[in-house]
């Protein structure tokens, strides 16, 4: 509508020879469709310091909301900007809504995401969390993209990741949605590596209190007291990549930031969203939805995701 109303001032300033052109007449006719272009996967090869050597991709559909909102969507183990480009419904959605989608790619060869090292699970610690920040930063300044509407989501590797994010900048993020990762710092590795593989993470073997899990997240940004991003959390029961109990453990994580007790959520929902998931809410902040019989990894959900983003 915004579009046709543009359309129609500008018609304002024109001669009536090119108010009969076919294409203007369609644009004027409100029940005609918009037409446009797709918009493509683009690299941006310069936003800035880039520590860890990530690489940026954008989608930026053809029809831009004004200040637009972000997603940043990172995928898993083995994958690339363009393969979750394509594999997950964000772009689509990004045509559909007007937002820009950021699709960083890991830049190790087996493109799984660093969050082991300590400078990816510190605040401008010079890792992939930096790199990724810094895309986001880019973004919004490059677009004059709207602040209080950057979102983080991924699968697996970027599930993590998107945990990590959310702890290491809390300020930048409105919400995250986890699907099948891991509490942040729980592939912590004691050697420094970047990019390691922590197997007692993975087999679900690495749990803790709450407090002591919120205390880790809470000391990748130490000194930051804004406000955060609010999470939901999928898991699969049957995930043998990334053990169930990862599931808890990132719940307890976020219910200790903030404030709820993990073994009381304020509601618990059967068979939602659908059937064999149970969706558990603790207050405005944290969702968990367990997905019963549910492997490696939980399918992305892709209209519920922009409900959560309220977009
Ligand atoms: C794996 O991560 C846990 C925390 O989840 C940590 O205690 C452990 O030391 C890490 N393992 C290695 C080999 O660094
Ligand atoms: C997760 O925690 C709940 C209690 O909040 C418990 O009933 C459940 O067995 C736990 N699941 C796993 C996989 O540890």
């Amino acid at each position: 509508m915004k579009f046709l109303t543009q359309i129609s001032a500008a018609l304002g300033l024109l001669s009536t020879s090119v108010l009969a052109h076919p294409v203007l007449d369609d644009l004027l006719q409100p029940s005609a469709p918009l037409k446009r272009a797709a918009a493509a996967l683009t690299q941006v090869n310069s936003f800035g310091d880039n520590p860890s050597g990530a690489k940026m991709y954008i989608y930026v559909p053809s029809q831009l909301a004004e200040n637009p909102p972000i997603i940043v969507a990172i995928h898993y183990c083995t994958g690339t900007a363009q393969a979750y480009y394509s594999g997950s419904p964000y772009a689509q959605l990004a045509d559909q809504k007007g937002f820009i989608v950021i699709y960083p790619e890991s830049p190790y060869s087996g493109t799984c995401w660093d969050v082991s090292s300590k400078e990816t699970l510190t605040h401008n610690g010079g890792g992939n969390s930096n790199s990724i920040a810094n895309m986001v930063s880019y973004t919004l300044e490059q677009y004059g993209a709207d602040a209080s509407k950057v979102f983080v989501t991924g699968s697996s590797s970027g599930a993590m990741m998107t945990n990590v994010m959310a702890a290491t900048y809390p300020e930048l993020f409105a919400a995250g949605i986890v699907y099948s990762g891991v509490p942040a710092g729980c592939f912590y590795d004691q050697a420094g590596g970047a990019d390691t593989w922590n197997n007692s993470c993975a087999t679900g073997q690495s749990t803790g209190s709450a407090e002591l899990w919120g205390s880790i997240a809470l000391n990748m940004d130490p000194g930051y007291d804004g406000p955060r991003p609010k999470m939901q959390i999928y898991h699969g029961s049957a995930d043998t990549t990334l053990y169930p109990n990862n599931y808890n453990e990132t719940i307890k994580q976020w219910a200790s930031v903030f404030g709820y007790d993990y073994t009381k959520p304020d509601e618990t929902a059967g068979n939602t969203p659908q059937s064999q998931y149970t969706t558990y809410t603790w207050g405005d902040n944290l969702i968990g939805i367990y997905a019963q019989g549910v492997g490696h990894t939980v399918p992305i959900r892709g209209s519920d995701d922009m409900t959560f983003f309220g977009l």
